[in-house]
């Protein structure tokens, strides 16, 4: 074949015959890397080559064109190629070195299991579900109007102390308890009978101690129809306490007071350490008697912001926290643990 007369293509040829020999001789994916951006990058060899483009004879200039794409086709493929033979090599060598012996025993999967909050979660809403109670699912982040004002708690309430907690804005908070989702529930359900439970997260501004946590679960109990009375709240957590920590368990209902109960009391539950005995008791502080929840009335107030007639129904409402209950349960001195993530801890519950 004559040599072509034309000067670019000339040195278009001379481009690909040298890289495609430079390709030949590469074995490292990193020098393969370096080729790829000498000869085919934004920069590289052939894009120079057509620089000098415009210097020619009009018509020299389409075979230019022409050959410059077949020669840039050409190295692509053979980039490509060389890659794949690489890649190759190295796999077949991997597998003659390194020996795989499947005999071998393999390493042991370690269990996970469920968090002592999850397990004991669980315990109480089958216990609840047992009474015909649902679960009802309610916001984590909430209005103050929920929070607090909905509950009989307007903005110069005292009680707001006890229940201090993180703002969004103004308006907008992380509850404090799960007793805001009694007005929501009140308000999905209004006016049929409701039975539920309200697990979840609460968040506090507290002080972190060994007795406080600024995170924590909550249970709350609701129920709303005609002619519900305190007998039914005292039968409904009796038998709750029973089934929860031992069939010969005495309780006993304090008076007390919180804005969105009438009336209110604290409910605890004979010390099973010292069996009530109280003497010498840890746990319970000598008391005999350990708190376990707050619960009430649902005040006639509470039941018309949920859509209620307090003329015509009532209810109960009670609020327990779960960390506590295991606590208790367990003998557990610390309520830090439960977010610890310390496995010594978390492992002892399986
Ligand atoms: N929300 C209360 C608290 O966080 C607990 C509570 C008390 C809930 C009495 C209730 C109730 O539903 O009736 O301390």
């Amino acid at each position: 074949m004559p040599e072509n007369d034309n000067p670019l293509v000339a040195e278009l040829e001379a481009v690909r015959a040298q890289a495609l020999g430079e390709l030949d001789t590469m074995s490292d994916l990193t020098d393969l890397d370096a080729w790829r951006i000498q000869y085919l990058g934004r920069r590289g060899a052939l894009t120079q080559v057509m620089r000098g483009i415009g210097q020619l004879p009009p018509l020299q200039r389409p075979e230019v064109g022409q050959v410059s794409n077949d020669v840039k086709t050409v190295l692509e493929t053979a980039f490509d190629d060389r890659v794949e033979t690489l890649k190759q090599q190295r796999f077949a060598t991997t597998l003659s070195q390194e020996q795989l012996d499947v005999t071998l025993p393999g390493f042991p999967v370690s269990l996970g299991r469920l968090h002592p909050t999850t397990q004991i979660l669980r315990e109480i809403t089958g216990i609840f579900a047992d009474m015909g109670f649902q679960v009802y699912d309610s916001r984590e982040v909430e209005s103050d109007l929920y929070n607090f004002e909905l509950l009989n708690i307007p903005p110069y309430h005292p009680a707001r102390d006890m229940w201090d907690t993180f703002y969004v804005n103004e308006k907008v908070v992380l509850r404090t308890h799960t007793s805001p989702g009694q007005i929501r529930a009140m308000q999905a359900f209004h006016p049929d009978p409701i039975r539920v439970i309200l697990p979840g997260m609460c968040y506090r501004y507290e002080q972190v101690t060994s007795r406080h946590e600024m995170m924590f679960t909550q249970v709350e109990g609701l129920a709303v129809g005609e002619h519900i009375t305190m007998a039914d709240l005292k039968g409904v957590l009796e038998n709750f306490a029973r089934r929860l920590f031992g069939d010969n368990r005495r309780m006993r209902f304090r008076c007390s007071h919180f804005p969105f109960t009438e009336p209110s009391v604290e409910v605890d539950m004979d010390c099973f350490l010292c069996n009530g005995q109280g003497t010498g008791c840890s746990m319970c502080k000598e008391s005999g008697w350990l708190e376990i929840l707050g619960a009430g009335m649902v005040h006639p107030q509470v039941l018309r912001n949920g859509g209620y007639d307090p003329t015509v129904y009532s209810g109960f409402a009670f609020g327990m926290g779960p960390e506590r209950i295991t606590i208790l349960k367990y003998g557990i001195d610390d309520i830090r643990l439960f977010f610890s993530n310390d496995l010594r801890f978390l492992e002892q519950f399986s």
